[in-house]
């Protein structure tokens, strides 16, 4: 947890709700997390703000006197999960006005979705921003007090409060936040207008925060921001980038591995590279996502970047740091791809060699600047190009888990499985599973010994 300032009007706000939320029976609560790591590190604050008030988590969603759900509105395959859900909990809230549904994250940062959820689920009890999450203890209350649907009325005011209390999910795994939201509007993309506009922790309290959790025993510190290369410490103050921080936090002497994501390939350059290559604790896999290898695509998108610009960040990087991997995000079907500008995209994956890909059929999304393009390559096509570009990955991906055959890697435990085995991360992220049971979070030197159904099987070096 982290400190909060001793406030009596606070303390006294906090009494008033624990009191409440016992007097109505509610104990335990269960957070179901959809999205990506930023979704993740909410959910640890949303569940710290529940504990500080006497709520107990538990993995039990059908036992959980509150459920919340916290949404993704990245694509409309997330959307329609999240609905699917919600579906199924209609008995169970319906019936049961006395326990709390609530629904919070990107997907409810969006009218339509309000209002499709007053109109259609009335059983939901609070739909709340995870921009603004010191107002939900308040919330709370106002439901409680008034058995109403309640919103989070108050205008988002993206300011960063340091002081809501946090309960971390992995025991291995600390997520930090550096900075929230997005000022690049990629045409296809959602973000800028749930998460609102760039604004950045002070390098003060995410020092403090890092060496806090390294302290604790957290092996692996995974800095967040939806585009971590805005970093300003100052918004004045252009040198105090996210260059300058890594330095920062990287002068703690112990042993732990640092990971961040997401780096745009129009800011991520030789001074970033230099930074990384300075500190052996700054992980060797880097997530810098291409979209498309297509320039015509990459204009549409508003990348900012072309695809030669693209390759050579990749070679500036691997002249700078040794044995530097890379994995991207490649969205398939953005309004207009041609079968040449698939092509285009087959061509840099194969020039690059990512060591892995995350690949994504793009979905129209309501308000962003390409939902006002058609949507025009059939699905059919979309799954088509998904899956060759899947498979040409597949066999990339295979050739470097080959390569690291009978090498030593040193790795994280991070799940006992089956009573007998533990998985392992390796630096690239990937999973590698020993015989025998090793304590979570400590490190090891393995050496992968054969890959069984794509994956990679090893030995603890003695
Ligand atoms: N459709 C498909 N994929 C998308 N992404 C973002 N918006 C969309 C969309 N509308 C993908 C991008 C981004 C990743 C997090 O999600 O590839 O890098
Ligand atoms: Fe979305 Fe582009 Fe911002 Fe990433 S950089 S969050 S893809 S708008």
């Amino acid at each position: 947890m982290q400190e909060r300032p001793i406030d009596n009007n606070y303390l006294d706000f906090i009494n008033r709700l624990s009191d409440s939320l016992q007097s109505h029976g509610l104990t335990t609560a269960y957070i179901r997390t959809y999205g990506c790591q930023l979704n993740l590190s909410d959910s640890e604050k949303i569940k710290g703000i529940l504990q500080s008030v006497g709520i107990e988590p538990t993995d039990n969603e059908l036992e959980a006197d509150i459920v919340v759900i916290n949404t993704c509105a990245v694509r409309h395959t997330a959307e329609t999960r999240v609905f699917g859900h919600i579906g199924r909990l209609k008995d169970r809230f319906t019936k049961h006005k006395d326990k709390l549904l609530m629904i919070g994250g990107c997907m409810v940062q969006q009218p339509h979705i309000v209002k499709q959820i007053a109109a259609s689920y009335p059983f939901v009890g609070i739909l709340f921003s995870t921009n603004n999450l010191s107002a939900l203890p308040n919330l709370i209350l106002t439901r409680l007090m008034t058995g109403r649907m309640t919103f989070d009325s108050y205008p988002d005011s993206y300011e960063i409060d340091e002081s809501i209390p946090l309960s971390r999910e992995k025991t291995y795994r600390a997520l930090i936040p550096i900075m929230y939201g997005c000022n690049n509007y990629c045409t296809y993309c959602s973000v800028p207008f749930v998460r609102g506009p760039e604004r950045s922790r002070n390098s003060r309290d995410i020092s403090r925060e890092f060496n806090l959790a390294i302290e604790d025993g957290f092996k692996e510190i995974m800095l967040l921001g939806q585009n971590v290369n805005s970093y300003r410490n100052n918004i004045n103050d252009e040198t105090n980038n996210f260059a300058e921080l890594l330095n920062e936090l990287c002068s703690n002497p112990s042993d732990y591995r640092v990971r961040f994501m997401t780096s745009h390939p129009k800011d991520a350059g030789i001074p970033l590279f230099e930074t990384i290559g300075a500190h052996h604790q700054i992980s060797r896999t880097i997530h810098l996502p291409l979209q498309s290898g297509s320039d015509n695509i990459l204009s549409a998108m508003n990348r900012k970047y072309t695809s030669a610009k693209y390759l050579e960040r990749i070679n500036e990087a691997r002249a700078i740091i040794p044995a530097v991997n890379f994995t991207s995000d490649i969205i398939i079907g953005f309004p207009g791809e041609t079968e040449a500008d698939f092509n285009a995209t087959l061509e840099l994956v194969r020039t690059v060699k990512f060591y892995s890909l995350f690949i994504f059929i793009y979905s129209k999304r309501e308000g962003t600047k390409a939902a006002l393009l058609e949507d025009d390559t059939p699905y059919q096509v979309k799954v088509r190009r998904l899956m060759e570009l899947t498979e040409i990955q597949n066999e990339i991906s295979l050739e470097y888990d080959r390569a690291l055959i009978g090498s030593e890697q040193k790795a994280i435990a991070t799940n006992q499985k089956d009573e007998s085995q533990t998985e392992l991360r390796l630096d690239n992220n990937s999973v590698i599973t020993v015989d025998g049971l090793h304590r979570v979070g400590d490190f090891h030197i393995v050496i992968p010994t054969a890959i069984e159904n794509r994956r990679l099987i090893g030995e603890i070096k003695q």
